[in-house]
Parts: C-alpha cells; sequence; structure tokens
C-alpha cells in the first residue's frame, strides 16, 4: 500500500485565506485590526525562523504584528512587566511568548502571565482545564491543526484507536483531550512506554510527536493506519546541508499507512493557521 500524502501546506493555505477575509470584514464593519504579539528571548535559531515566519503570515492575513526580541539575559520581571503592558493593549488581541524560554525563567509563571482571554497559544492554565473539561477554550494550536488534519481525512473519529506518542503540555497531552473530546479511544504512550512498537501497532490514528528524526518505522503501522507526524527535526543531509525530517520514517512508514502527513508540509503550516485563526477569534471575542 502507498498512503495517501495529506497535504496540509493547501489545507493551511484555505484557513489563511478565510482569516483574511474574516479579519478584511472586521476593518470594514467594526473598524477593528486583529493584532498579535510574539514575543521571543533569546538567540534559538529555530524560535527566530517559527517568529518571523508568524510576523510574515499575520500580515498578509491582514493583521497587526507586533514583534519584542528580548536579550537571552532578560530578568523574568522584564518579561513579566512587558506581559503586563501586552494584556493592557488594547490593540493586542493575541499575545504568543515563543517556548522555549531559557533557563534561568519559570515557564509556567511567564505562561500564566498571559490574560487567558488574549493566549492564543492555549497554554495558560485556564485554557488547558477548560480543553481538558471540553468547554470553549483558545485551543494550542498544533493540536488543533492536526485534529483538522484527521477530522478531514477521516470524518468522524468516534471510536478510533487513536495512539499519542510523546506527553508534552505543548502537543501530546492536549492532543489526547482533544482526540477524547472527538470519542476517539486514546493512549499516550512515552518514552518510558514498555512495547511501544506493539502499542503503536494498535492504531488507526497516530500522532507522532516526540522529537526524534524517523522513530517510527512501518513496522510500527496497522496497515491503513492515519498517521499525524508533528515532528520538525533537522539532520545532517551531507555535504554540509542540513534536511528537515519527521518523527517517522516516511519511506517505510508510508507503505503501510493509509494516509501520512509529509514533513515539511504537513503540520507545520496548519499550526500557523491556528494560529492567525485564534487570533481572530480573541480579536472578536474582544469587542463582543
Ligand atoms: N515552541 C514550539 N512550539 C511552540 C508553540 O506552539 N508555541 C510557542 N509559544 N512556542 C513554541
Amino acid at each position: 500500500m502507498t498512503a495517501t500524502i495529506i497535504d496540509g501546506k493547501a489545507y493551511a493555505a484555505t484557513i489563511r485565506e478565510k482569516v483574511a477575509a474574516h479579519v478584511a470584514r472586521l476593518k470594514d464593519e467594526m473598524d477593528i485590526t486583529p493584532g498579535l504579539a510574539v514575543v521571543l528571548v533569546g538567540e534559538d535559531p529555530a524560535s527566530q525562523v517559527y517568529v518571523r515566519s508568524k510576523g510574515r503570515m499575520t500580515v498578509e492575513a491582514g493583521m497587526q504584528s507586533f514583534e519584542h526580541r528580548l536579550a537571552e539575559d532578560t530578568e523574568e520581571q522584564e518579561l513579566l512587566g512587558l506581559i503586563q503592558h501586552l494584556n493592557a493593549d488594547p490593540q493586542v488581541h493575541g499575545i504568543l511568548v515563543q517556548l522555549p524560554l531559557p533557563a534561568h525563567m519559570n515557564s509556567d509563571l511567564v505562561i500564566n502571565a498571559v490574560d487567558p482571554t488574549k493566549d492564543v497559544d492555549g497554554f495558560h492554565i485556564l485554557n488547558v482545564g477548560r480543553v481538558a473539561t471540553g468547554q470553549a477554550a483558545m485551543v494550542p494550536c498544533t493540536p488543533l491543526g492536526c485534529l483538522m488534519l484527521l477530522r478531514q481525512q477521516l470524518g468522524s473519529l468516534e471510536g478510533k484507536e487513536a495512539v499519542v506518542i510523546g506527553r508534552s503540555n505543548i502537543v501530546g497531552k492536549p492532543m489526547a483531550q482533544l482526540l477524547l473530546g472527538d470519542s476517539a479511544t486514546v493512549t499516550v504512550a512515552h518514552s518510558r512506554t514498555q512495547n511501544l512498537p506493539e502499542v503503536v501497532r494498535r492504531a488507526d490514528i497516530v500522532v507522532a510527536a516526540v522529537g526524534r528524526p524517523g522513530m517510527v518505522t512501518g513496522d510500527w503501522i496497522k496497515p491503513g493506519a492515519t498517521v499525524i507526524d508533528v515532528g520538525i527535526n533537522r539532520v545532517d543531509a551531507g555535504g554540509g546541508k542540513t534536511r528537515l525530517v519527521g518523527d517517522c520514517d516516511f519511506d517505510s512508514v508510508s507503505e503501510v499507512a493509509g494516509a501520512i502527513t509529509p514533513v515539511p508540509g504537513g503540520v507545520g503550516p496548519m499550526t500557523i493557521a491556528c494560529l492567525l485563526a485564534n487570533t481572530l477569534t480573541a480579536a472578536c471575542r474582544t469587542h463582543g
């Protein structure tokens, strides 16, 4: 079997177009321009790339982009002060603090300092609790993007066996909650899971979010399963070059799976599209 390739890039483009059309109407009819503030602390090269592309897509969707770059050795108090300022700024509807933060900062404290109504990442404890209890919430962008791809591919997820590999607060845990919300039967596997390949072989839906290049191979996959690869790993491609690969070994998995997201061009573009959608939602909510 050769898997269908799930085109996240194309789907994300349709979402961004819809967001842009809605933003244009909001401007025309209510004189509101949604604004997204992105805060980057330090020089992490991958984070810099993400922040740049978030800023570009925000502007392309007709929104205002506010970028705040702070030095690696910035005091936590200064970052908290900036967040207070952004919380109070009526032009800012969404706030995203790029993670990871430098080791001297308390990430939980920083995340929970963001006004939950502006928390477009969905990382504030109030939004985490709302997602877990099925209440209206800001939903974390990457798991939301994965859920949209799964619904598009499979229709209903009810009763499907889903295995999420990875238990991070950013992807694995919220992904499990969202799948449960769609009535899938959910297993969260992680680095300490015994017989991991066997556990994954039960799954109709596999979401791989471990950050280990090519870890999931074709022999782990139930024939016909839908595989969502969240990994974005930069590996040596020889000749001084690098390339991006996912957590799945694409060649062997695509021989067995029914459908698979590519890396790049799968989950990544959906994350940014969902971030823009969350920012639009936040702007609509603050203005009734
Ligand atoms: N770092 C990696 N992924 C994310 C994300 O979705 N949001 C933020 N704020 N930081 C990240």
